[in-house]
């Protein structure tokens, strides 16, 4: 990956100035993009983990910060154990294709969400992918994976409250954001929904608290690189403000 020059930005429509330090996206429509093709749902879900590559990619060679990706949520172990288990093996296979990959270009992986509940060959994956990367210095990848704002938000709480007894005093606001899972990295600037849902589905609600919202109607799967430079370009055309005046 080659870090993209002010003039290659500026040929696609962007500046450097104005690119968000931290992107997240709620990869959505995996299904209903299957579906349209009268396939099973896992074809989506395949075809999904496809496009992770470009924007990753393309975020990193653009400077981007961080990119937070919400995979599977708190709520998706409601889906049937055969989804369930599709999405599980994607992951692996995921992880063991592209790690080198991820590697060699610097990127260092977290993970948002508590693994203990995946299957043993998933948690083994992913905390391969964090111990490889952990100390690389380039983009910030974080993948959500049984994520759910609302337990990361008590279990920060949680952890508070332990340090207050232990301190036998309150640890200060600021203890609760490094509790966060996205503690250290850059405030939340832009936040993309694809297949036309407006809603959060519980994703980074402490994070998203003055971030610009995209809502696209293309499914996942079709979200290429050139759908993500127009979510970039939208970005910079907002005002900002954060309560202030222009
Ligand atoms: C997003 O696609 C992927 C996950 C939630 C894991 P969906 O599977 O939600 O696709 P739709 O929303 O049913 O089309
Ligand atoms: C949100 O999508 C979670 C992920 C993309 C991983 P869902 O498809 O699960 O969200 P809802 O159920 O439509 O809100
Ligand atoms: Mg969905």
């Amino acid at each position: 990956m080659a870090k993209l020059t002010a003039e290659q930005l500026n040929s696609l429509g962007l500046q450097q100035e104005t690119l968000p330090r931290h992107v997240a996206i709620v990869m959505d429509g995996n299904g209903r993009w299957a579906q349209k093709r009268g396939l099973p749902r896992s074809f989506g879900h395949r075809a999904g983990t496809e496009r992770l590559r470009e924007i990753i990619r393309f975020s990193s060679d653009a400077g981007i910060r961080s990119l937070t990706l919400y995979a599977f949520s708190t709520e998706n172990w409601r889906r049937p154990e055969e989804e369930k288990s599709v999405l599980f093996s994607l992951l692996i296979e995921y992880f063991n294709s592209e790690i080198d990959e991820l590697h060699e270009n610097n990127v260092r992986i977290t993970i948002f969400g508590e693994k203990d509940p995946f299957p043993e060959k998933v948690r083994a994956a992913l905390l391969r992918a964090e111990d490889k990367t952990r100390n690389n210095t380039g983009l910030r990848l974080n993948i959500a994976l049984n994520y759910g704002s609302r337990a990361e938000i008590l279990r920060a709480v949680r952890r508070c409250a332990e340090k207050a007894v232990e301190l036998g005093a309150y640890p200060g606001d600021e203890a609760f954001e490094s509790e966060l899972y996205s503690a250290g990295q850059p405030e939340l600037d832009l936040m993309i929904r694809t297949s036309g849902e407006e809603r959060l589905s519980n994703f980074l609600l402490w994070q998203a608290a003055y971030a610009e919202l995209y809502f696209t109607p293309i499914y996942w799967p079709d979200f290429t690189r050139d759908e993500y430079i127009q979510a970039l370009r939208e970005f910079a055309r907002r005002g900002r403000r954060f309560g202030g005046l222009a």
